[in-house]
């Protein structure tokens, strides 16, 4: 799979110059803005909603918005984040009454649908709704912060997710959220994952001395899945 898309996640972004931080990682090289929503309910802390994502547009991202919601309940996000102008929108299962409904409802506003695995949710939510999934995302942390580490059982579940995605006829990539950084990116890749989440990774690499400290780290971990 040479389709590898990275998916910096603002949560790490300086969210007082929100936009240049945007604009600068897409210039930077990056495919995806990672958009992490968490309700201070479903996990314990406090981000941004549909309004940002609504900002970011109006400032003239075009780039695919990637919103992982990490809220309870589910679907009254979905609805506003589809009318924020949400390419992706993908939600823990745990945290919806109904899951297949909820794939529906982001799939019949006309964004793509995934399903979000924290470290100790098993797959087989996937069983019956596989049809009804553009996207996985496993969880490498536990959801809630970024700057955590990596969980090495993850490298298993990958796998084990790559070969359910292989095995069915459906076009659905696999993304990885947490702790990834320029030397575990080829490992995870090799996994299985085809779709990358970096936080810490690319945002901390923009310092005064280091002006142009996003395309190091994005080049950096493009040159790491080419190997
Ligand atoms: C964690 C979020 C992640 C987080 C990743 O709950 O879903 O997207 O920002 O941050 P890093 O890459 O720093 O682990
Ligand atoms: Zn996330």
């Amino acid at each position: 799979a040479q389709d590898f898309l990275i998916a910096p996640s603002i949560l790490s972004a300086d969210f007082a110059r929100l936009g240049e931080e945007v604009d600068n990682v897409l210039a930077a090289g990056a495919d995806v803005v990672h958009f992490d929503v968490m309700d201070n309910h479903y996990v314990p802390n406090l981000t941004i909603g549909p309004m940002v994502c609504k900002a970011l547009r109006k400032h003239g991202v075009t780039a695919p918005i990637d919103v992982h919601l990490m809220v309870k309940p589910v679907d009254r996000m979905i609805s506003d984040f589809i009318e924020a102008g949400a390419s992706y929108i993908t939600f823990h299962p745990e945290a919806s009454e109904h899951v297949d409904r909820s794939l529906q409802l982001i799939r019949d506003g006309g964004c793509k649908a995934g399903l979000v695995f924290n470290p100790a949710t098993p797959l087989s939510y996937l069983d019956y709704v596989m049809d009804k999934v553009d996207m996985v995302l496993l969880m490498s942390v536990n959801p809630g912060f970024g700057g955590q580490s990596f969980i090495p059982g993850t490298m298993n579940k990958l796998r084990e997710a790559r070969a359910r995605i292989d095995a069915s006829k459906y076009d659905i990539r696999l993304e990885i959220d947490g702790g990834v950084k320029v030397d575990n990116i080829a490992e995870i890749a090799a996994a299985g994952a085809d779709t990358f989440v970096a936080g810490s990774a690319i945002f901390s690499a923009h310092q005064a001395s280091d002006p142009h400290g996003y395309d190091s780290v994005i080049q950096q971990m493009r040159e790491a899945l080419a190997k």
